[in-house]
């Protein structure tokens, strides 16, 4: 059992925060690195990325975007429950090596994947420029940590609200024109990374993205999780999350992810049902 000792509503109540015990996968754990957790024996499994770790006090922070059913009955747990499963640290750890000028790009709750990583790419002697955004500014989230992890903090809203006002591509694209810049790593919606990935082609700067497919267990052995990246199949869990942006199949990528959105949807909504 995995006790919840810390529990933060972020963007308007669409995304939440939960620390949790976990001594052993704290103790373990690297940037770029997932886990999946089960709320219930029989619950839904759900990965997530680490945002935070802290192996001196033995404690993993996930932040989630509320979708579905499975992210609802996390969302409905309070500080004291605990989770039943969870499973990690998983997937390969990202790649830190010191390149020179790196810009780190995120989006929505892709910020709280990337957070982890763009302290790491700054440890490692980068110099390191953020990129994050959002629809508006009450959906931005962890502003302050990415600052921290950052030297330079560029902030997007797509109307506006906050920061300059557009898409992260658009201030990529400044950036690009400005600097010599050595690696971009984006996370956020498949959208964003594919456009982004297309942009970062025209400058020929390497582009590493994580990629977010359907995955069940993890660990290489169901396929759920295929990918195509420079038109060979890879397991994300496994051979990812992290894959170089300009190989990747992102329409692929989206079918996949919506091939099951009828019954997800009608869980969703069974469940607010049941649990109003
Ligand atoms: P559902 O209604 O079941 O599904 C909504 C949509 O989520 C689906 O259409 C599908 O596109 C996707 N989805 C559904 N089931 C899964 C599944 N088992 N695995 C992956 N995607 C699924 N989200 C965050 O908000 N924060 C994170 O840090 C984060 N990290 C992730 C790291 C990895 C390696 C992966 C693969 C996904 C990550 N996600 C993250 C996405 C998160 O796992 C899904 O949003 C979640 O599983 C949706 O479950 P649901 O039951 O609430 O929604
Ligand atoms: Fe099953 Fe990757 S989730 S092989
Ligand atoms: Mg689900």
């Amino acid at each position: 059992m995995f006790k919840i000792v810390k529990r933060e509503e972020m963007a308007e109540g669409t995304v939440i925060l939960n620390e949790i015990e976990a001594p052993l996968i704290a103790e373990k754990a690297k940037p770029g690195q997932f886990v999946i957790l089960k709320a219930t024996e029989t619950g839904e499994r759900i990965p997530l990325t680490m945002a935070m770790t802290d192996p001196v006090k033995g404690t993993i922070t996930i932040i989630y975007m509320v979708v579905g059913k499975g992210t609802a009955v996390f969302r409905d747990l309070v500080v004291g429950d605990t989770y039943q499963d969870v499973i990690g640290p998983l997937g390969k750890p990202t790649h830190l090596e010191k390149v020179g000028k790196v810009v780190c790009v995120g989006g929505g709750t892709g910020i709280a994947v990337l957070h982890p990583i763009t302290r790491a790419l700054k440890e490692v002697g980068n110099h390191v420029i953020a990129i994050i955004g959002a629809r508006s500014k009450d959906l931005l989230i962890l502003e302050d940590h990415m600052q921290a992890a950052s030297h330079e903090l560029h902030v997007c809203t797509d109307d506006g609200s906050y920061g300059r006002k557009g898409f992260v591509t658009e201030a990529l694209r400044d950036v690009l024109e400005n600097e010599k810049i050595q690696l971009v790593v984006a996370i956020g919606p498949v959208p964003m990374m594919k456009f982004l990935s297309q942009l970062t082609k025209e400058y020929n700067v390497k582009t590493i993205v994580s990629l977010n497919p359907i995955m069940v267990d993890g660990t290489g052995m169901c396929g759920g999780c295929r990918v195509t990246v420079g038109g060979l199949t890879k397991f994300a869990c496994v051979d990812g999350p992290e894959f170089d942006g300009h190989q990747v199949d992102y329409d692929e990528l989206m079918l996949r992810l919506q091939a099951y959105c009828e019954d997800e949807k009608k869980c969703y909504e069974d469940y607010c049902v049941l649990s109003a």
